[in-house]
């Protein structure tokens, strides 16, 4: 076991459906701990470094399109297995694949549309701390 810092967005279309208050009491209800929150509109240039390793990917423009075509709520989640944990309970990429129950199996139907993020793995949750929340490395 061990304790755990990640980056979780709550993407536009999240906002957009007044998801927020939704995403973050599961997020409270599983018992991590909300270090740092804040809303934001991703600037272009952020969005590609972030989105970087899919670059190469024919989804790529939609995707950094839609990542700042509106606000997000960027978090830092800190908790035993925090990394692993929120992605359990994102749910699938694939919204079609994600158990009832995840956030993207209850909430959304499309996979570039799919409410949340979360960083994969513990270098990934570091870099984009670093991108999202400098000021709390
Ligand atoms: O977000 P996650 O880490 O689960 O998935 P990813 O494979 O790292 O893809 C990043 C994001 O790109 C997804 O969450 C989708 O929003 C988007 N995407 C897409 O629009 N179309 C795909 N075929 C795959 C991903
Ligand atoms: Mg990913």
């Amino acid at each position: 076991m061990s304790t755990e810092r990640t980056f979780a967005m709550i993407k536009p279309d999240g906002v957009r459906r007044r998801l927020v208050g939704e995403v973050v009491s599961r997020i409270e209800a599983k018992g991590y701990d909300i270090v740092a929150m804040k809303q934001m509109t991703i600037p272009r240039e952020l969005a590609e470094r972030h989105y970087g390793e899919h670059a190469d990917k024919p989804f790529f423009a939609n995707l950094v399109d839609f990542i700042t075509g509106g606000p997000v709520v960027a978090m830092v989640l800190e908790g035993e297995n925090a990394i692993a944990g929120w992605r359990t309970m994102m749910g699938a990429t694939n919204p079609a694949d994600a158990a009832p129950g995840t956030i993207r199996g209850d909430f959304a139907t499309s996979i570039d549309e799919n409410v949340a993020h979360g960083s994969d793995a513990p270098d990934t949750a570091e870099r984009e701390l670093g991108l999202f929340f400098p000021e709390s490395g």
